[in-house]
């Protein structure tokens, strides 16, 4: 029998998951991380060390493990640097994210039942015709940036009609997370953001509708103001910025590997199995899921530090050539951790994926032939936590005009040659 193994404390012997090599090639770090074992100590940023789970078995047990690793980040809060860049995405907040036991039982299911009662033809519709308004501002042009111009906007305006928020809102919720993400003054921006959704709830409050917003407001646990708030500022701040990378992840594999696009185009591969695809090799949230020890506690033969931060590599596990071999597309094969799983598994796989199908299906029907530019270089952005692409530059040939997409006609230039 092998000894237990004591964590490495010496900061500088862990493999940092930051830095020009991991942004450049993460798969090569993912490896080296795998071949050390199953919990593995990285730093996150300069000053912050954490253990990674980057096997599947040991990911399972630490989700399913809620009384052991707890997702309440206050006491390591108090020992960070206060100036470390992973704070934002790892501070506690009031909201389901961050709640353990009885507090996650009254705040998940608000968030979960409605998002649960989404109709899929509505949601269908919200998404064709955002999609279509976002495309038709560079059909004519012949050249985009399929990140900037359409995957990382598109998320955005979807949310915001699936909540039943009013143009003049959303407006005011657009300008402060834009200025939450340029990060010039966080705080009155997180000011505007709260003033914004709280427009929102009153207004929901007093006209009701046919919206995940008003759902929340009439689900039976009677959430007052200030829960409502924060459930809705993770919820929509949750999902924005991951479906956006999913479906710019997704048009980047299709651009790059022709094997996939071939097999779309033919029909042997669905869109949405294509999409399974881009969550086993680029899944957007790479390294996240994060819980603390509330003692010092065994996992496998590992002694993890109270309150150290335990963050489980999706991108390592669904990378794993042991759960997926390379070079095959797999076909109905959801069983990676894109989503999590345990009890903070997000609630909203099934409405992303609908958005993230409809999407690509409409702007391929309207932009067919679209390649890469490849004058301009990709890069990813830097940070432990996404999968993301500065932008996406492509060319495709121009066309002059789109049919009003609230027609009602044969809206699609393209639709008819299939
Ligand atoms: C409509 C879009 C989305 C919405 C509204 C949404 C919403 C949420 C919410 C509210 C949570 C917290 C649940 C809880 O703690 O009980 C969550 C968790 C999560 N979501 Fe989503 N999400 C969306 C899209 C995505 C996408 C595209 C991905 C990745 C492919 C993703 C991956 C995750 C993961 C991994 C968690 C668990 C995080 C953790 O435990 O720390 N989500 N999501």
């Amino acid at each position: 029998m092998t000894a237990p193994q004591p964590v490495n404390s010496d900061l500088n012997d862990r493999i940092p998951l930051y830095g020009e090599d991991f942004t450049a090639e993460p798969e090569h770090v993912y490896s080296q991380l795998r071949a050390r074992g199953p919990i593995v100590p990285v730093r996150l940023a300069p000053d912050v060390p954490a253990m990674l789970v980057v096997d599947y078995e040991t990911a399972l047990q630490v989700l399913r493990s809620p009384h052991v690793f707890v997702k309440d980040s206050r006491r390591w809060q108090d020992t960070a640097p206060p100036d470390s860049p992973v704070l934002p995405m790892m501070s506690w907040r009031p909201n389901t994210l961050f709640a353990d036991g009885e507090r996650h039982a009254r705040l998940r299911p608000p968030v979960e039942n409605s998002l649960a009662l989404v109709k899929p033809a509505q949601l269908r519709r919200f998404v064709q015709s955002s999609s279509i308004e976002l495309i038709r501002r560079f059909t004519g042009r012949g050249h985009a940036d399929l990140l900037g111009e359409f995957a990382a906007q598109l998320p955005m305006l979807v949310l915001q009609q699936m909540f039943g928020c009013p143009a003049e809102i959303a407006q005011d919720m657009v300008a402060a997370i834009a200025a939450l993400w340029d990060g010039t003054d966080p705080q009155l921006a997180n000011q505007y953001l709260e003033a914004s959704v709280t427009d929102l709830v009153r207004y929901k409050r007093a006209r009701p509708g046919d919206d995940v917003t008003t759902r929340m407001l009439e689900h039976p646990h009677g959430l007052d103001d200030d829960e409502m708030l924060h459930q809705l500022i993770i919820t929509m701040g949750a999902g924005a910025e991951p479906l956006g990378n999913w479906i710019a992840n997704a048009l980047y594999l299709l651009l790059t590997e022709r094997r996939v696009a071939d097999a779309v185009a033919t029909g042997s591969v669905a869109l949405d199995e294509a999409l399974d695809q881009v969550l086993w090799q680029f899944t957007p949230l790479t390294n996240y899921a994060i819980t603390y020890p509330r003692h010092p506690v065994y996992l496998g033969r590992v002694l993890l530090p109270a309150d150290e931060p335990v963050v489980i590599s999706m991108a390592a596990i669904n990378t794993d050539p042991a759960l997926q071999p390379a070079g095959q597309v797999p076909t109905g094969n959801r069983a990676h951790l894109a989503f999590s799983a345990g009890p903070h598994t997000c609630p909203a796989s099934r409405p992303a994926r609908l958005i993230a199908t409809v999407a690509l299906e409409t702007l391929l029907d309207y932009v067919p032939e679209v390649e890469l530019d490849d004058q301009q270089p990709l890069r990813w952005r830097p940070g432990p936590f996404h999968r993301a692409l500065t932008a996406l530059p492509v060319r495709f040939p121009a066309v002059s005009s789109l049919a009003d997409p609230t027609s009602g006609g044969s809206e699609c230039p393209h639709r008819s040659a299939r």
